[in-house]
C-alpha cells in the first residue's frame, strides 16, 4: 500500500480521522514520538499494528484520548488517578488501571490483561484528530519493533513507508522521549517505564514514595513485553564512555570529547530537556552516518540518572543490550 503524507492543517486532520474510522493505520505526533494509530475498538485494525510493526503480541498498546472524561470511561479511575490526570494530562504520563465493565478497547490491545493503560497527549493536531475520531486511538510508537522510536515524520516513514496508510506531519516531537508509565491497579503506584513525566515530579504529586522498576541503571523489563533490547540502532552502543576512538561515532552530552570519527551533542550546555528531544533523531543520524562512514561503534557520554536523564539514560541501557 502506498503512504500518504497528510499535513497538518483541517484537511489533513479530517482525512486521518476518516481512514481511521474505516480500520485503517495512520501516524501521527504526539508531544512523546510519533504513534500508529488505529480504532482501538476495531479488532481488525488493531491486529494490523503488530503485523505492520512486527510487534509480539503480548506487548499490550496505550489508547488516546481527547480528554481525561473519555479515559475514565475506558478504565475504573482512583482518586489518585483523577489527581494525577488533572495534574499532568495532557501530557507525556500514561496511566495502567483496571478494564471498566463498559471498556471497548479490544482485547488484542490490552493483550489479554485485566488492565488498559490510558493516556491524553499534548498538541494541538493530536488533540483535534482525537477529537474528531470520538473513540479511544491506539497507538504504539510508530517504528518497526525493537528499532529507535520516531521523532518526525520522516524517521516514521523510514522504517514504515509502504505499511501504514497515512502519516500526518505534526512537526518535530517537543519532549523526545515517551511517555511515562505509571500502573496504578495495584496497592500502590509503580513505575513501568520512566518517561516524560519524572519520577520527582510523580512522587511529589503522590505525595508517596513510588515505587520503580525500570530506569536509572536497571535493565530489567518491566511493562509486558518491553525488551531489554530496544531502541537499536544497527551499530553497536557503548555507554558511559570517557573517551572515544575514531572509528567511533559520539553521543556526546556536555563538553564534546575529542577524536571521534562523527559526533552529534545531545545538549552541549548539558540540558536534559534538549537531550530528551535530540536523543531519537542522534541516534538515528550516527547510526546512519556512521555506517556510511565505516565507524564500527557508538559511544555514549555519560548522562545524569535524574529528571528526565533517568528516562534518557533507560532507552540508552536498551540501545545498548545484546541483541535478541
Ligand atoms: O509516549 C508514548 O507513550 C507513545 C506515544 C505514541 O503515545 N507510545 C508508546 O507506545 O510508547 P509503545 O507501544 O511503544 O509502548 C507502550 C508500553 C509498552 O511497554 C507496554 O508494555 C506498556 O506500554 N503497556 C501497555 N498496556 C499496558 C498494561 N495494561 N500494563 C502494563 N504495561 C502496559
Ligand atoms: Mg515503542
Amino acid at each position: 500500500m502506498k503512504t500518504r503524507l497528510l499535513h497538518d492543517d483541517p484537511q489533513g486532520i479530517e482525512t486521518a480521522a476518516a481512514i481511521l474510522r474505516a480500520g485503517g493505520l495512520v501516524a501521527f505526533g504526539t508531544e512523546t514520538v510519533y504513534g500508529l494509530g488505529a480504532d482501538a475498538g476495531n479488532d481488525r485494525a488493531v491486529s494490523a499494528i503488530y503485523t505492520a510493526k512486527g510487534r509480539p503480541g503480548i506487548n499490550p498498546l496505550i489508547s488516546h484520548f481527547a480528554s481525561a472524561d473519555a479515559a475514565f470511561t475506558q478504565v475504573v479511575a482512583t482518586p489518585l488517578a483523577h489527581r494525577l490526570a488533572e495534574r499532568f494530562w495532557p501530557g507525556p504520563l500514561t496511566l495502567v488501571l483496571p478494564r471498566a465493565p463498559a471498556c471497548t478497547i479490544s482485547p488484542i490491545a490490552t493483550a489479554g490483561l485485566p488492565t488498559a493503560a490510558v493516556r491524553v497527549p499534548a498538541g494541538r493536531t493530536i488533540h483535534a484528530l482525537l477529537v474528531a475520531c470520538g473513540f479511544p486511538v491506539v497507538a504504539p510508537s510508530a517504528n518497526p519493533s525493537g528499532r529507535v522510536s520516531p521523532s518526525d515524520a520522516g524517521h516514521v516513514l523510514a522504517g514504515l513507508d509502504g505499511r501504514i496508510d497515512a502519516v500526518l506531519d505534526c512537526g518535530p516531537c517537543t519532549v523526545g522521549v515517551e511517555s511515562t508509565i505509571l500502573d496504578l491497579s495495584g496497592a500502590r503506584p509503580v513505575l513501568l517505564r520512566p518517561g516524560g513525566v519524572t519520577l520527582e515530579m510523580l512522587e511529589e504529586a503522590c505525595g508517596m514514595p513510588v515505587a520503580t522498576m525500570a530506569g536509572g541503571d536497571d535493565t530489567r523489563p518491566s511493562a509486558p513485553g518491553q525488551l531489554s533490547s530496544h531502541y537499536a540502532p544497527g551499530l553497536p552502543v557503548r555507554l558511559d564512555a570517557q573517551t572515544v576512538a575514531a572509528d567511533e561515532a559520539l553521543l556526546a552530552f556536555g563538553p564534546e570529547l575529542p577524536g571521534s570519527g562523527l559526533a552529534w551533542n545531545l545538549s552541549s550546555r548539558g540540558d536534559l530537556h534538549e537531550a530528551a528531544a535530540r536523543l531519537f533523531a542522534g541516534l538515528r543520524f550516527l547510526d546512519m552516518e556512521g555506517h556510511r562512514r565505516g565507524l564500527v561503534r557508538i559511544a555514549v557520554q555519560h548522562v545524569p540518572g535524574h529528571g528526565l536523564g533517568r528516562a534518557i539514560r533507560d532507552r540508552l541501557i536498551r540501545a545498548a543490550s545484546p541483541r535478541s
